[in-house]
């Protein structure tokens, strides 16, 4: 799990319109093991990154027809091809074009003409990273895939364990004493915590490998919705539950109402002991993305356990004072990774908590 593969012989697509660049870089790279593939084009460039990813492009900045620029910007745009490292090739003293390149995702620029043993050193930093990312990535994804088998394979033995409490319980439960049942119903208690966690878990694996689906979502109907399902089940407690001007955005269905769910669960929760409990939801907004936050008057946390909350099984509340699995904000975080956004929470212990998210706007 997790081995890094170096490739034996890396294969850089060279994009330059000047032959004598390309021919002093292709020496030097060939000499030292690289496969090299020429483009004198912007077209021909993504063409042939199209054919068959390269492990790293060097890319000059000013070719006729479609600039180095603009091969960088549809590289970096394209999901498929954005974790190649780019590599630009300046003049000299052209800061603007560095800043241009490092603001359009490029990983680095190399100064023309070429410093051999620098050129070499970048190519194959950037390999390396790129090497160490895809293994770091795929190691993710087993452990997913491990925790989701785990959960799988538990989750069928433990529902025939608490169905056969269940038999137990309504045949012989008036045949026990007193501390019999009660051993009984803390089994029962138990096993259903156990199941609850399961559940969790399968979820929290689930939102990796879960193809997703963009549709236009209206957050405030969504928040709304969610809440009205979750206050039917405790139809007593008296709530102020506000929402505020909240934005549509495009996202998956599922996993947005997973981590509205989650975010409301909890806000609940932590408020159960309020007289009177306040749930409140608004939003801000930036150029590029909507700020979302829940704030509610419970009894809130410590802020120097905050980097805590967003582990598996992390909880900063014990069993007996609130239940839980410790895994729904886990869940809420993996949802806004794979949507770009973020989520991160303030609190004061006895005043309250807060939940934001950022959801970018495209
Ligand atoms: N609204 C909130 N107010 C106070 N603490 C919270 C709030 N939301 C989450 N927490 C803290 O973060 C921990 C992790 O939350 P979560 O992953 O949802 O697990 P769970 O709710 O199952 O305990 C909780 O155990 C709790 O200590
Ligand atoms: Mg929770």
């Amino acid at each position: 799990m997790g081995k890094i593969h170096l490739i034996s012989q890396p294969e850089i697509l060279l994009v330059d319109d000047t032959p004598e660049h390309i021919e002093a870089a292709v020496s030097v790279l060939r000499e030292n093991n690289f496969r090299v593939r020429i483009a004198t084009k912007g077209n021909t460039a993504l063409k042939l990154i199209k054919q068959h990813q390269p492990d790293l492009i060097l890319l000059d900045i000013y070719m006729p027809e479609m600039d180095g620029f603009e091969i960088c910007e549809i590289i970096k745009s394209n999901s498929d091809f954005s974790s190649i490292p780019v590599i630009f090739l300046t003049a000299s003293n052209d800061e603007e074009s560095i800043k241009k390149g490092f603001a359009l995702g490029a990983q680095d620029y190399v100064v023309k003409p070429f410093n051999i043993s620098e050129l070499l050193v970048r190519v194959n930093t950037h390999i390396k990273l790129k090497q160490q990312t895809q293994s770091l990535r795929e190691a993710n994804r087993e452990l997913d895939s491990f925790c989701y088998s785990v959960s799988h394979d538990l989750k069928a033995p433990l529902l025939s364990i608490s169905k056969l409490i269940e038999y137990l319980a309504s045949d012989y439960l008036d045949k026990l004493d007193s501390e019999g049942q009660e051993l009984i119903n803390n089994i029962r208690e138990k096993s259903m915590e156990v199941i609850n966690i399961i559940d969790h878990l399968l979820e929290f694996s689930k939102m990796s490998e879960m193809q997703m689906q963009t549709e236009v979502i209206h957050l405030e109907q969504l928040f709304h919705k969610v809440y009205d399902e979750l206050i039917k089940l405790q139809p007593k407690r008296q709530i102020k539950f506000n929402v505020k001007h909240l934005p549509d955005i495009k996202g998956d269905p599922v996993m947005i109402r997973l981590l509205v769910l989650n975010i409301l669960s909890n806000a609940l929760k932590y408020t159960r002991n309020r007289k009177k409990a306040i749930i409140e939801v608004t939003s801000s907004e930036s150029e590029s993305e909507y700020i979302i936050s829940v704030r509610d008057n419970g009894v809130g946390f410590d802020m120097r356990y905050a980097s805590r909350l967003f582990g598996v099984f992390q909880r900063l509340h014990s069993q007996n004072e609130f239940e839980g699995s410790g895994v729904g904000l886990a869940i809420c975080q993996k949802i806004l990774k794979r949507h770009h956004g973020k989520a991160w929470m303030i609190g004061e212990v006895d005043k309250g908590a807060t939940f934001y998210f950022s959801f970018p706007k495209t």
